[in-house]
């Protein structure tokens, strides 16, 4: 399926509207919040994949993000960040992750996860602030499997469970030959 991602605006409210995902939470956001929150609010960017194959572009699926602290505590089972200072750890939320239910299954998460993975470390790598984790909050269980499934670690066992992935694997040697760069 031919898709392009793009950061929402008001051209894309008709988009919206067809929107369906068994989660109405969602669905309500994306229609109620999502926009306002982007262009007014400065509270999450939302990103989204327009399927243009279709005679009229469909929205397949979208994703937020937006900034988070993680209370250090909340991280002492997870062996690399339970050795750092006991500051809360700055992240990026991927605060919502939603694909429309007629075409799940077709690998469309797998790409807004990774899309919205890689604005991350876009922006990690761009060096002007630091952050350490990649975090959301899993809705259910089978959010929490597809969440594992690239690495995040759970940080409880209720929901909506807090999950984390360690960006550091993705970011060393960056600052390192920043500082060598002559
Ligand atoms: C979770 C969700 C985003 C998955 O989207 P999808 O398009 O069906 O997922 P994909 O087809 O891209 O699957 C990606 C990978 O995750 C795996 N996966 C997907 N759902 C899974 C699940 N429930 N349990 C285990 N693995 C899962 C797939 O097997 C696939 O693996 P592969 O790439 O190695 O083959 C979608 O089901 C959804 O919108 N759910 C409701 C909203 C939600 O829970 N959002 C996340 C929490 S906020």
């Amino acid at each position: 399926m031919p898709l392009r991602l793009e950061p929402i605006h008001r051209v894309h409210r008709p988009l919206l509207a067809g929107f369906q995902n068994h989660h109405t939470s969602l669905v309500d956001y994306l229609k109620r919040y999502a926009l306002r929150h982007t262009e007014k609010d400065y509270l999450a960017r939302t990103y989204l994949a327009i399927d243009v194959d279709a005679e009229t572009p469909r929205l397949a699926g979208y994703f937020s993000l937006a900034t988070v602290s993680v209370e250090r505590v909340a991280v002492a089972g997870l062996l690399a960040l339970d050795r750092l200072p006991r500051f809360p750890i700055p992240g990026v939320l991927l605060a919502r992750l939603a694909v429309d239910t007629r075409v799940q299954g077709q690998g469309l998460g797998r790409y807004l996860f990774e899309e919205a993975l890689g604005l991350t470390l876009q922006l990690a790598h761009a060096g002007p602030v630091a952050f350490r984790l990649f975090v959301t909050d899993a809705l259910d269980a089978a959010a929490v499997r597809f969440y594992e499934h690239f690495g995040l670690a759970s940080l409880a066992t209720d929901f909506p469970c807090r999950m984390v992935l360690d960006l550091r694997p993705f970011l060393i040697g960056g600052a390192e030959s920043a500082q060598s760069a002559p």
